[in-house]
């Protein structure tokens, strides 16, 4: 089947945090919304099939996790990533945030250190931090137009640290890490004795010429000492059903992690996130994905095009994963308030402020390009009427 992924669907009135919230966000309705992490494309309709179905029922009850969900989540592990997780390693969590707050919770007392490596997804800092916490913030550098690890300062903040928040692939800069880096990662966390929480959410979106590596899978340590929380949420377009999971091989820190889960109540999950889950880890699934990476590679080659044609000033950091792209407008030589200003306020374009993201994230925005194509081209026309 061929997939549509130009269709226009209006997703205003929906309570949509990135269309929706957009007019809150800036208490203005003219900006288009390519912020928030999700996709304007329709989820797909083996997805949409199987809720449909289930809501035929029409009896919404208590119930379990299906017989065959951790069974189809292992299955799509090892064909999609090489990774033999059994599925008694893998339990549910109601996000992969919620699960990455609950093991900072559970494998650190307050007050440890926690190491996440800046700039990174802002709820990093917040799971550390809110949660009393030590944050400790190690930089990643950019280079070559990507961003690579600064293995000999890593080493060195990592001193005293109990827990690494990984993020692999890495958001905003769309990095794939390789199995070479992720092995460091491992070396110098063993040296120090440290846990690791891998958050793998855009494991599945690694574009062309690009292969996930699962940080658990490159070393025994790595594999001893890591909670991995991936979700089908992202990929297939479905985080509004609040549904992730988490994998681990070392059952005592399993049992320690499931345990904690448990003491909440957050491990029963909701009828349909399961049902999704299963629908979209299938050969469906998998042909839906190439289509939509394909066009998202697509919609980011014409992007780059366009930037370097009319906009040399700013740099496109292609991502190796997933649909969000890194712009690295520091040539603008704009402070971050007046670059947020000709982004809103000029463009009439809805982006996150790079600043969000940590250290090393100002002078850049982020654009999320998971969209119809005329969307992009039409971001580009607006920053190109704003630029002049
Ligand atoms: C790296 C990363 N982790 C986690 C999330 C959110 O995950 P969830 O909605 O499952 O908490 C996002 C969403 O953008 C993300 O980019």
């Amino acid at each position: 089947m061929v997939y549509d992924f130009d269709e226009i669907i209006d997703r205003r009135g929906t309570d949509s945090v990135k269309v929706d919230g957009a007019a809150r966000m800036w208490n203005r309705d003219d900006l288009m919304p390519l912020w928030v992490a999700d996709m304007d494309f329709r989820t797909p309709p083996f997805v949409m099939d199987a809720i449909r179905s289930r809501c035929r029922h029409e009896v919404l009850g208590y119930s379990f996790h299906p017989e065959g969900w951790a069974g189809s989540v292992s299955a799509w592990l090892n064909r999609r990533h090489g990774w033999k997780a059994d599925a008694s390693w893998i339990g549910f969590v109601p996000g992969v945030i919620p699960g990455m707050a609950m093991g900072v919770r559970c494998l650190t007392s307050p007050g440890d250190k926690v190491m996440v490596q800046s700039p990174v997804y802002p709820p990093f800092f917040d799971v550390v931090r809110r949660n009393d916490r030590q944050l400790v913030v190690s930089p990643l550098v950019r280079d070559g137009g990507v961003f690579r690890m600064d293995f000999e300062a890593m080493r060195r903040d990592m001193k005293g640290c109990r827990l690494l928040l990984l993020c692999n692939p890495q958001n905003p800069g769309g990095r794939v890490w390789t199995e070479g880096e992720l092995r460091m990662v491992s070396d110098i966390c063993e040296e120090n004795g440290v846990l690791i929480l891998s958050d793998e959410i855009h494991a599945d979106m690694y574009l062309p010429g690009f292969r996930h590596q699962v940080f658990a899978s490159v070393s025994d340590y790595a594999a001893a000492h890591t909670v991995t929380f991936m979700s089908a949420s992202k990929a297939f377009n479905m985080p509004g059903l609040s549904s992730a999971y988490f994998v681990s091989s070392n059952e005592s820190l399993r049992t320690r992690f499931s345990d904690f889960v448990e003491s909440l109540h957050l491990d029963y999950g909701n009828i349909f996130a399961f049902l999704a889950n299963m629908a979209a880890y299938t050969d469906d699934g998998e042909d839906w994905l190439n289509q939509m990476l394909a066009y998202v590679q697509r919609n980011v080659d014409y992007l780059e095009s366009r930037v370097r044609a009319s906009f040399p000033e700013i740099e496109v950091m292609r991502p190796q994963s997933s649909f969000l792209v890194f712009l690295d407008c520091r040539g603008l030589h704009l402070s971050q308030e007046q670059l947020v200003k000709l982004f809103v306020e000029k463009a009439h374009l809805a982006l996150n402020d790079g600043s969000t993201f940590g250290s090393g994230g100002e002078g850049f925005m982020r654009m999320n390009v998971a969209s119809p194509s005329c969307y992009v081209v039409e971001a580009m026309d607006r920053l190109s009427v704003a630029l002049r």
